[in-house]
């Protein structure tokens, strides 16, 4: 069994997709930790519910973005984790973290990369007129949303879709993909070849 923590900014609803994944025996992995930046995050009730124990390492608490990563990894190496899931974790790691867990962290992000990588992704698919959109679940690097990419899936954009609807549909996706990457990493299925990520 691998040990998995997820940090979660949020809503919650990709790590409840991941806690339901374990929950079902597709994942072979326990989740030990929950980690958040914002203490209002619903996923923080999620992993309540769960019985998953969690920790919250508030950005705004700390005097500059050095004493915030020190904090972070510090929480980070206390899970005694494999492999750290990123689900709607809205910041960019220093380089400390990612040199610390370097293929060892996942994140899943609402378009297909490298279109329209940061936030707002939704919303920059549709403006820029795509007919088909998505998300990645990708190994984390120092760039933002740039790291060898796990897998992606695919959706229309619609003629009448607005952000939300596009959102929704995409995340739909995300609720599947980002299972299934964390179970082919918790099977030791997955072969990192430079920027190309091999199945097995
Ligand atoms: C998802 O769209 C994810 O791709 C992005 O942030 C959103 C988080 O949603 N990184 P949730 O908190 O998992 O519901």
């Amino acid at each position: 069994m691998k040990r998995i923590a997820v940090l979660a900014s949020g809503r919650g609803s990709n790590f409840q997709a991941v806690i339901d994944a374990i929950a079902s025996g597709d994942i072979p992995a326990i989740c030990v930790r929950l980690i958040s930046d914002n203490p209002s995050a619903y996923a923080l009730e999620r992993a309540r519910r769960a019985g998953i124990e969690a920790t919250v390492v508030d950005a705004g608490r700390f005097s500059d973005r050095a004493a915030y990563e020190e904090a972070l990894l510090a929480a980070m190496q206390d899970c005694n984790a494999d492999l750290f899931v990123l689900a709607g974790y809205m910041r960019i790691l220093g380089s400390g973290i990612v040199h610390a867990f370097s293929h060892r962290m996942i994140n899943i992000h609402p378009a297909l990369l490298p279109a329209f990588p940061g936030l707002h992704a939704q919303r920059k698919a549709l403006e820029y007129g795509v007919k088909v959109s998505g998300c990645t679940v990708h190994l984390v690097d120092e760039g933002m949303d740039t790291g060898p990419i796990i897998l992606q899936r695919c959706v229309p954009v619609l003629p009448d879709d607005d952000e939300d609807s596009l959102a929704e549909r995409i995340l739909a996706e995300e609720h599947t993909a980002l299972p299934e990457a964390v179970r082919l990493f918790c099977q030791d299925r997955l072969v990192v070849e430079g920027r190309r990520v091999r199945v097995r």
